[in-house]
């Protein structure tokens, strides 16, 4: 694959267009909304910079932020397995949603899952 994900999907609008699908299903699901907060605009805006620079874009996450440090940045959010399949199931219905196209699709979930991986910190609750 030559070039980035980014440009081949579509550029910004593509990444902004999934993060608001995106959101708008954590916002609904019930394992994943009471750890966000509940107005999610300043959120969305951080991850749009953040899969901008995933997908091979403009750095724009460490640009305002600084080095990601993505699994210290969670630490404070109990992330189980089953939060972790949550977001994940989030994150394929929206790239659905927004039909990218194969084999982007897939690659970016691969991407995705990885990083979700990395950043469960707490063992599932007690039921
Ligand atoms: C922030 C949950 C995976 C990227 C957050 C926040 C929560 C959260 C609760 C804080 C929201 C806020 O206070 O505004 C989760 C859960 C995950 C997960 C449950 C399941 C594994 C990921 C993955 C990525 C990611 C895989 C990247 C590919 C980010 C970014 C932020 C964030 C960039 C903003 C960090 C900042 O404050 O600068 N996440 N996350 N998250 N998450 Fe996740």
């Amino acid at each position: 694959m030559t070039g980035s994900i980014y440009e081949a999907i579509g550029g910004q609008e593509k990444i902004d267009t999934l993060v608001d699908a995106f959101y708008a299903k954590v916002a609904n699901h019930s394992e994943l909304a009471p750890i966000f907060p509940v107005d999610l605009t300043e959120t969305a805006r951080k991850q749009k910079q953040f899969l901008t620079q995933f997908f091979g874009g403009p750095a724009l996450y460490i640009e305002e932020h600084g080095h990601p440090m993505l699994r210290r940045r969670h630490m404070e959010f109990p992330i189980t397995p089953s939060r972790k399949d949550a977001w994940l199931s989030c994150m394929k219905e929206a790239l659905e949603e927004i039909s990218i196209e194969e084999p982007y699709k897939s690659v970016m979930f691969e991407r995705l899952t990885l990083t979700a991986q990395h950043m469960m910190n707490t063992p599932e609750e007690q039921k």
